[in-house]
């Protein structure tokens, strides 16, 4: 590619920064565990961005640093490798600068998250084997002397883990909070970027908050984490979409993460779906994962005595896979079953109608009107 024009790269990156200067932070919803008492759950909600999700965050930094690198020009066609959120993100901020974007991913990605995409203006092209999404970008990059925005390798290093990132943004909501400093932190790794900014942050800021790294169970990186010889896991199957990889991804610092947890994907099933009643509105598969992995930390605590806070991601919102993980045919399909899972969750998990009156529980807020009057002449 030859190079860009300084005049039009100072453009773009302005555009960015306008985009950056009109959009607001996202909430931390906190919710009070009655069967947990001294122990408080926050939720980090990601879901209000103007693209739906944490990816968000990732692909304005994907941006700049591409744009600061002189990897952009006006004529770029821009491709990543996804398995979509991040793709709905980047389509947003490739129409703002007035490019062409194509997100290479697995054909299984639900079909909302690629109407998503479509409706951004971004193009979609669709692979069999999920570990071709990464050759098959830079393929395409290739062949139209265009840009993979490639954010497995980028992830960690273009965003700044400093300021100005969803750490700086939760530890500041937290500052009034009776345990303003969280025990826990408890995230998912996709390109491994959010976990690596949480970890460098603390570290930075001489906070003793612990990183729990909450992982699919056919994923490869909670298997690395126990043994670093294991690079690979490439035929786990994984039906939660965002996080989870088959092979060590180059964003992926182990070294920050403090513990593991893995679990199986019919409990973040369950999971997303018991989060989704008690807040009214569908949580995606990857919150689910982080909500089950941040109850088991949270009933160590209680039956240690502790007492604190612990804060995970509300990462994107379950209408992104309402013909898959909110499908009970779906569901059977792919021989998963969650009820016992949510039997357990909903011991922990059930508002009550203390909580709902007062709304000492902000997500109680979230629920249906409705729902909530039901509930309250129910006197449940
Ligand atoms: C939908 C989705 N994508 C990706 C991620 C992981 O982010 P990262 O790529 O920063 O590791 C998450 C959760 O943490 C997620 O829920």
């Amino acid at each position: 590619m030859t190079r860009p024009c300084r005049e039009w790269v100072n453009a773009s990156i302005r555009r960015i920064e306008m985009e950056r200067m009109r959009s607001a932070e996202t909430h931390l919803l906190r919710i009070d565990l009655p069967a947990l008492p001294g122990l408080t759950l926050y939720l980090k909600d990601e879901t209000t961005h103007l693209t739906g999700s944490l990816k968000h965050r990732l692909a304005r930094s994907l941006f700049l640093y591409a744009l600061c690198n002189d990897r952009i020009g006006p004529n770029s066609t821009l491709v990543e490798a996804s398995s979509g959120s991040t793709a709905v993100s980047e389509a947003y901020f490739a129409r703002l600068l007035g490019l062409r974007f194509v997100a290479v991913m697995p054909r299984t990605t639900t079909t909302e998250k690629q109407a998503e995409i479509v409706a951004n203006g971004g193009e979609i092209h669709l692979v069999d084997d999920p570990g071709a999404i990464y050759a098959t970008a830079r393929r395409l990059a290739d062949e139209t002397g265009g840009c993979y925005l490639d954010q497995f390798t980028f992830a960690e290093r273009a965003v700044d883990w400093r300021c100005d990132n969803i750490a700086d943004s939760i530890f500041s909501q937290m500052a009034a909070e009776e345990h303003r400093v969280p025990t826990w932190l408890v995230c998912g790794a996709g390109t491994g970027g959010t976990s690596a900014t949480i970890g460098r942050y603390v570290r930075h800021r001489g906070l003793p908050t612990r990183l729990c790294l909450a992982d699919p169970l056919e994923s490869v990186y909670h298997r690395h984490m126990a043994d670093p010889r294991i690079r690979i896991w490439p035929n786990g199957r994984s039906v939660i979409e965002g996080i989870g990889r088959p092979q060590v991804e180059a964003s992926f610092v182990p070294e920050l993460i403090d513990r593991t947890i893995a679990v199986p994907d019919a409990a973040s099933i369950a999971a997303a779906r018991v989060l989704s009643q008690f807040l009214g509105r569908r949580c995606g598969g990857s919150t689910g994962t982080n909500l089950w992995a941040s109850l088991a930390i949270l009933k160590e605590m209680a039956a240690a005595g502790e007492k604190g806070s612990l804060v995970t991601i509300l990462c994107d919102s379950g209408d992104r896979y309402r013909s898959t993980l909110f499908d009970d045919g779906w569901l059977a399909e792919q021989g998963l079953s969650c009820a016992g899972y949510m039997a357990q969750l909903e011991q922990l998990l059930a508002p009550t109608p203390a909580t709902a009156r007062t709304g000492r529980n902000d997500a109680a807020y979230g629920r249906p009107v409705s729902e909530l009057a039901a509930t309250l002449a129910q006197g449940r």
